[in-house]
């Protein structure tokens, strides 16, 4: 290599270069530039690719629809216990254990609402088993019920979720509209005499209100029954002076039975 060469005309040499394509000092191969120009005008050259398919997007699912339409499919407390098993759209079922659906005589003249299930309740698959629920059974057996009567002195009780939250949370509105249609559908085959509401969840699932201090003991009506908010057995536990109000609306429960309502 000549390595005389001033500067001047090694520049001129460079640039001789890039003008005929070299764009890199140094290269494993030689570049065959009429071959890659060939290549380019055979991609130009194919025909232009298939439009792309639309993805198949799967149709969207309302989760109440399909709730009011699994529920009025039920004929029977147990085909509705099987319509719930198969409803797949609450993510609350999967994390929990069991499926609480109701504890009581069906077709009882009272038929309590609660919130959801505990853990007692998602172990055992009944509602309001654990310390609430024992609570609940002492309130209701000095007015003469009790879950295992014959129908006029027996409750029969349900709850608003059938799948207990994560750490017992509160139930979130959608979880609550989404499970509605299968609590209506509820009571309209179990066909109480009468309702009570425990609390403030299955006042606003009910009543679509809260303020169970202003609403408890006042009766009201709601999905075609006489409808009773009471305090709910969890709140008594923590707040046993609310018990002289929960004794009050207990007798007005025994009153109205009396009455055959
Ligand atoms: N609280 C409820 O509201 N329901 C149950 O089943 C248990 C506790």
């Amino acid at each position: 290599m000549d390595t005389q060469l001033d500067s001047w005309t090694a520049l001129a040499l460079l640039d001789w270069q890039v003008e005929l394509g070299a764009d890199e000092a140094i290269c494993d191969q030689p570049v065959d530039r009429y071959a890659l120009a060939a290549e380019a005008r055979k991609v130009k050259a194919k025909p232009a690719a298939a439009p792309a398919q639309t993805p198949m997007v799967a149709p969207q699912v309302d989760p109440v629809a399909e709730a009011r339409a699994m529920a009025a499919g039920a004929g029977s407390l147990e085909a509705l216990r099987a319509a719930l098993a198969d409803f797949d759209h609450c993510d609350l079922k999967k994390g929990a254990r069991s499926l609480v659906f109701a504890d009581g005589v069906p077709g009882a003249r009272v038929m309590i609402i609660g919130e959801a299930p505990g853990r007692d309740e998602d172990r055992e698959g009944r509602p309001f088993v654990g310390r609430a629920g024992q609570l609940l059974d002492r309130m209701l057996a000095p007015i003469g019920l009790g879950r295992a009567a014959d129908r006029d002195s027996a409750v029969y009780i349900t709850n608003v979720l059938p799948w207990r939250p994560p750490q017992n949370r509160d139930p979130k509105p959608d979880e609550i509209a989404m499970m509605m249609p299968f609590l209506e559908r509820h009571v309209a085959l179990a066909d109480p005499d009468v309702i009570v509401l425990m609390g403030n969840i299955s006042c606003q699932a009910v009543l679509g209100k809260r303020g169970i201090t202003r609403l408890r003991g006042i009766w009201t009506q709601a999905m075609g029954k006489p409808v009773l908010p009471m305090f709910h057995p969890a709140y008594l536990l923590r707040n046993p002076a609310a018990k002289r109000e929960a004794w009050a609306d207990l007798l007005s429960l025994s009153a109205r039975l009396a009455e055959g309502t």
